[in-house]
């Protein structure tokens, strides 16, 4: 285990903001990661983790270590005794959208709609990636974790896990003290697709027999057409969730703006939080370093030079916009490390 120190961690964050770890380490085997975690319980360090950096607000430099997940493997594990139901299982440094791939290569479907999302297997759960009418949740079978404070390993049920939208117990009651390790998911042989998600529809309304790795393509290619590569405009997708709100509310946000779209849920309606933005006028305005993207009013994007203090200005200002405004507040979607006042 090879533990360094003061390591920029510019490269390392999809939104490439400045900052750096006081103490780093990448781990490529569970075993090098429970040492990295006793390590850091021996000296009293805080332990903070990195996956893909794609869905992070580096708001400042990390004080104690920073472990990254180098974990590799995939494997069909134990089946279900039903042989239509086939079990994956992924390590946490897996890259999620290669194993998406391998799955689909593979005759595993259900993951199709979730190709492209940038990341590490580890962190899907986490925010209970979704995209295109699928979540992870969907698909979910169990988890491995370590504990951080004892290094003890741990097994999350799909339940234990209390998956909500781009929610999960690992932000609410049990943030900061698990490190997954992998992932199990549920997929099957047969060639269902959900093509419900209305950009899908359209894309393949004129196509018969629709194939998974077709859906796969056309989701790959409307992510490609509509969010920026971060390699070229550095960015962690959306930024803000969309707000769930009481019909009663929609129908009264409805008398006021007539065009507000609204996706109907089990609790409410789900709001496109970039309409709202969009509305506001922020697409494409940039400022201080950073802006809103001018294809995506959800994406903001670091325009070259920008502080992690700096794009949650942005964002603070959007969300006090958009409240101003509609009465609205926004949520912040990706997980803020580091030292800031979250808006
Ligand atoms: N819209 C605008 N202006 C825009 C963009 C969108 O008005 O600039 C409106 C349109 O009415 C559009 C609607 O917003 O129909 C929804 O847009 P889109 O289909 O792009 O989806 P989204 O709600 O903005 C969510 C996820 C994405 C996921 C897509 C597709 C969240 C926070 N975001 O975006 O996830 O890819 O649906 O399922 O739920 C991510 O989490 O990083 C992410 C990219």
């Amino acid at each position: 285990m090879n533990i360094k120190t003061n390591i920029s961690l510019q490269a390392l964050n999809t939104l490439a903001l400045p900052g750096s770890a006081e103490f780093f380490v990448r781990v490529h085997s569970n075993d090098e990661l429970a040492e990295a975690l006793a390590y850091a319980h021996n000296h009293k360090l805080k332990v903070t983790v990195l996956g893909g950096g794609s869905n992070v607000v580096l708001a400042s430099d990390i004080s104690g270590l920073v472990i990254q997940m180098a974990t590799r493997g995939i494997a069909r594990s134990e089946q279900d005794g039903n042989s239509k139901v086939l079990h994956w299982t992924a390590a946490a440094g897996e890259s999620w959208h290669q194993f998406v791939q391998h799955t689909l290569a593979e005759k595993s479907y259900g993951l199709e709609n979730l190709s492209l999302i940038p990341g590490l297997v580890g962190a899907a759960p986490i925010q209970n990636i979704g995209a295109y009418g699928v979540e992870i949740c969907d698909r979910f079978v169990s988890l491995q974790a370590l504990e951080i404070s004892t290094g003890k390993a741990v097994h999350f049920s799909k339940s234990d896990c209390q998956f909500g939208y781009r929610e999960s117990v690992f932000k609410q009651s049990a943030a900061g003290q698990f490190v997954v390790t992998s992932v199990t998911l549920a997929l099957s042989e047969q060639l269902n697709v959900n093509i419900s998600y209305p950009a899908l529809t359209a894309a393949l309304s004129a196509t018969s027999q629709i194939s998974p790795q077709q859906v796969s393509e056309v989701v790959c290619r409307i992510r490609q057409q509509k969010l920026p590569d971060p390699a070229v405009q550095p960015n962690a997708g959306s930024f803000f969730k969309n707000p769930v709100i009481s019909k009663d509310r929609w129908q009264q946000l409805r008398g006021k703006h007539p065009q507000l779209p609204g996706y109907p849920q089990l609790d409410g309606v789900k709001l496109p939080a970039a309409w709202l933005i969009d509305q506001a006028g922020w697409k494409g305005t940039a400022g201080q370093g950073c802006g809103v993207h001018r294809e995506h009013a959800l994406v903001l994007v670091n325009c070259g030079a920008c502080s992690g203090g700096q794009l949650m200005d942005l964002a603070e200002d959007i969300i006090v916009d958009i409240e101003r405004r509609f009465g609205i507040l926004l949520a912040i979607e990706p997980q803020v490390l580091g030292v800031s006042t979250p808006p």
